[in-house]
Order: C-alpha cells, then sequence, then structure tokens
C-alpha cells in the first residue's frame, strides 16, 4: 500500500513534463513548413500537395516523417557527412527539427492551440525582377504541357540579339508557370548551336548561366566578377515539364542586367561540364555501382565558387576531389543524385575552395542499373550518349581564375583565421 502511494507523485510529474514538452502543428511544425516547404508546397506550385493548413497538412504526416528522415525533402542532395559543409543555398533542416517532425508525427500529429498558429506566410510577387530591370530579357517559345503525359525533358535555343560582348552582373531565370516547370537551367551557347529545338539533350557544351529553383532569387554575382556573354550567342533554356492533370501552357523569361558597355570585370566566371568521363561509359544491365572517373587540370589558381552533379537516369551519386600539385587530395563534396533534381550547390565565400596551378578536379560517379532504381528498364546496357536514356557523369563547376599573388593572399588570410570548414581530417589546403 505504501508503495502505490509513493508511486503516484512520480507518475503525475512524468505526465507533467512530457505535455510541457509535447510537440504540436501550430506551436513547432507550421513554422518549419513555412520556411523551408512551402514555396513549392501550395497551390499553384510544383509538389504535388499543398502543406500550408493542419488540414493539408495531416494526412501527410507520416511520409513527412520520412522524407524529412531521409532527407529527400526539402531537396539538395549533398552529403553533410563529407566535406564542405556551407552554402549560400543550403535549405537542409537542422536536426533538432527533423527532431521536432518525428516527434510531432510519432505523437499522433496533434494541432495544438489556434493561438499558437503562426501568421500565413506571404509570397513574393511572382512577376518581380528580383534583379532589378533586366537590359535583355529573352523568351522561351510557347510550350504546352498535356494533362496527362510522362515528364519532358529538353530543350529550347532562342537568339539574344546582343550585338557585342558584354559582361553580366546579375541574372535571373522565371519560368512562366510553376505548377508545370520542375526545373529551368539557362545556358549561353554559341550562334552556331541549336538547330535541335525539342531535342532531349544535355549535353551541348554552353556556358551554364542560371538556374531557376522555387524560392530562388536570381544570381547577383560579387562586385567585380561577373559572366562573358559573347555577341550573337543565343540562350538555351534546358526544361523538365511535369504534368498535372490539367492541359498548362509555359513560357519561361530569362533577366540579364549587364555591366556598362566597355566595364570588364576582375575576375570572369566560368560554368563549364568537367571532368568528363576518361573512358566510355560502360553499364551492364542489372548492375548496381559502376564507377566512371573524369579529371580536368586547372592552369591556373582559382576559385570553385559551385557544384553540380550531372548525370541522367542511372546516375547514383557524385563525388568531387581536388589534387593538389603535391598530390595532397581533398574532398570537397558528395551529393546523391535523381534526375528529378538539378542543384546547384553554391559555396559561402570564405570556404570556397581556392586552389593553385597545376590542381585537377577528380569528379567520381556511380551509376545504378538496377531495377531498385527509378529506371527506364534496367535489362539494358547502357553506355554514353546525349539522349536521356543514355548515361552522363561529369560536373557542371563554376569558378573564377585568381593570380598567383591573389591566391597567396587569400590562403594566408584563411590559414590565419584557422577556421575548420570541413569535415575532412587529412590535410589539405583548406585551413584545418
Ligand atoms: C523545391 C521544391 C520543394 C520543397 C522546398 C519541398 N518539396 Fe516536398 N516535394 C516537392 C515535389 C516536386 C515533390 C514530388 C516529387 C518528389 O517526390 O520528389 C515533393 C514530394 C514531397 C513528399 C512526398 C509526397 C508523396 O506523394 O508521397 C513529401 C512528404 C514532401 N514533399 C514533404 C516536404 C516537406 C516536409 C518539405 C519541407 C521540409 C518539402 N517537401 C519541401 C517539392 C518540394
Amino acid at each position: 500500500m505504501l508503495k502505490t502511494l509513493r508511486l503516484v507523485p512520480i507518475v503525475v510529474a512524468i505526465a507533467a513534463s512530457a505535455s510541457a514538452q509535447s510537440v504540436t502543428f501550430t506551436k513547432d511544425v507550421a513554422p518549419i513548413l513555412q520556411r523551408s516547404c512551402q514555396s513549392c508546397h501550395r497551390p499553384g506550385q510544383m509538389a504535388p500537395m499543398s502543406l500550408l493548413t493542419y488540414q493539408d497538412v495531416r494526412p501527410w504526416a507520416r511520409a513527412i516523417k520520412q522524407r524529412v528522415m531521409d532527407r529527400t525533402m526539402p531537396p539538395w542532395g549533398i552529403d553533410p557527412h563529407i566535406g564542405l559543409q556551407s552554402f549560400k543555398n543550403d535549405p537542409t533542416l537542422r536536426e533538432d527539427e527533423v527532431e521536432k517532425l518525428v516527434k510531432w508525427v510519432d505523437a499522433g500529429a496533434p494541432m495544438g492551440t489556434a493561438a499558437d498558429m503562426p501568421k500565413a506566410r506571404e509570397f513574393d510577387d511572382s512577376d518581380r525582377w528580383h534583379i532589378g530591370k533586366p537590359d535583355i530579357i529573352v523568351t522561351s517559345p510557347k510550350h504546352v504541357v498535356p494533362a496527362e503525359a510522362s515528364d519532358w525533358w529538353g530543350s529550347y535555343y532562342v537568339n539574344t540579339g546582343l550585338t557585342e560582348d558584354r559582361y553580366i552582373k546579375a541574372i535571373e531565370s522565371k519560368p512562366g508557370n510553376t505548377a508545370v516547370v520542375h526545373h529551368l537551367l539557362t545556358y549561353a551557347v554559341d550562334a552556331e548551336m541549336g538547330d535541335s529545338n525539342g531535342d532531349d539533350s544535355n549535353g551541348d557544351a554552353g556556358e551554364f548561366l542560371n538556374e531557376f529553383a522555387v524560392g530562388k532569387n536570381g544570381d547577383l554575382f560579387p562586385e567585380g566578377s561577373g559572366r562573358l556573354l559573347k555577341a550573337g550567342s543565343k540562350i538555351k533554356f534546358d526544361f523538365h515539364y511535369h504534368s498535372v492533370g490539367k492541359e498548362m501552357t509555359d513560357q519561361s523569361q530569362l533577366g540579364i542586367v549587364l555591366y556598362p558597355k566597355g566595364y570588364a570585370p576582375k575576375h570572369v566566371v566560368y560554368s563549364k561540364q568537367l571532368g568528363q568521363p576518361t573512358e566510355p561509359l560502360d553499364i551492364p544491365g542489372g548492375s548496381t555501382y559502376v564507377r566512371s572517373d573524369g579529371y580536368t587540370r586547372f592552369n591556373k589558381p582559382g576559385k570553385l565558387t559551385a557544384f553540380q552533379p550531372h548525370m541522367h537516369t542511372r546516375g547514383k551519386r557524385q563525388c568531387i576531389e581536388l589534387i593538389y600539385p603535391d598530390n595532397k587530395t581533398e574532398q570537397i563534396n558528395c551529393a546523391d543524385w535523381s534526375f528529378n533534381w538539378h542543384i546547384v550547390a553554391v559555396y559561402s565565400d570564405d570556404v570556397a575552395p581556392i586552389y593553385p596551378a597545376g590542381t585537377v578536379l577528380h569528379v567520381i560517379s556511380w551509376h545504378d542499373n538496377s531495377a531498385n532504381k527509378a529506371n527506364p528498364d534496367a535489362r539494358n546496357w547502357v553506355g554514353s550518349g546525349q539522349r536521356t536514356i543514355d548515361e552522363m557523369g561529369f560536373a557542371w563547376i563554376t569558378w573564377y581564375d585568381l593570380t598567383d599573388e591573389e591566391y597567396k593572399t587569400e590562403f594566408d588570410a584563411r590559414k590565419a583565421t584557422g577556421a575548420k570548414r570541413t569535415t575532412n581530417t587529412a590535410p589539405g589546403l583548406q585551413p584545418q
């Protein structure tokens, strides 16, 4: 008897602390969804369901738990356990936010008190250019996306009308219809290219310009840096359209702000396909992990500002590393690949890898041609090629060259701060 009595207060104490910590939709979950999910998950946007209200969200609770735990939502891809981890555009949820969402789902997804609900997020007027008034606006041809059809990957080429070489100061891609534009990448290509409108190839060489991603406001190059747009060049619009059960038309735009005539920025920013596989790809039907390697040597010192893997439907994962002239090797990043998402990871200024002349970029890609992978046909042998059903394995790298002097100055400055910004343990040129 005495024993039971003694237990009572303890049980009450536990219950009280559990309720104090209980996680609710209005208090804990809604703020996370507003910041990290609603840019895509609201009516008229690309995601399949809205996550605005409790009623919208409740049926998806278990799917949300799964997608935030396996880190496929929000889409990003960069492996958080390897290499550099400081980006300008990383949408990843923090560990404690993932825990909160999981806890909420495990507790039965309670709504909580209405008074705790934060004010609805207001979304930006999508007609507005975030980069200021563009000097040039290039518009893609009208594309009709049927109510029901498989996804469409393809390119359109449009003239810029530019008659002299100019430098780009800022650039922004703006889809006409965000419900059906899954991704839009833009490239500058030479005048003679692009007679293949509607072709599904991704592989024509070109200068990668800009990517549209939901919630992204365009690229403003740091003062004194910019990208060359050659006279007569064309814009290649590279689309992934997705049907949404209703016929829709899209016509997208690229806006470009130029530096004044005659002005040449100190640093010219390049984006190119680097580290093409050294051997033609040879991926047997049913194979799980086939590796390919590619190498590109940088003849000048430089700073690598962004990384985007590029593979096709058999792509699984890609890693990049730098092999310095003294043969030390440093892992820069690894990213899981999904053909649904083409994501450019932009390094924060203070960690963007710098390297001396003679450094080799090593691109390592893994291809999966097994039945587990969303795969057009796991029985087929797959090789290198331009079509979506062929395979690729290179990286889009954005960088600018430095002089030896600039490289040394920045190297010394980073060393002096002593900040460790990478998970790597091997000594490399990132300050340890
Ligand atoms: C960049 C746009 C974007 C963002 C940001 C985003 N999603 Fe998604 N989400 C999508 C798209 C598109 C799909 C459908 C394709 C897919 O599954 O990859 C999807 C699918 C999902 C699914 C699976 C639905 C199903 O049919 O099973 C869940 C769950 C989900 N998202 C939850 C979230 C959560 C939670 C967040 C925020 C933490 C989030 N998403 C952020 C675009 C986005």
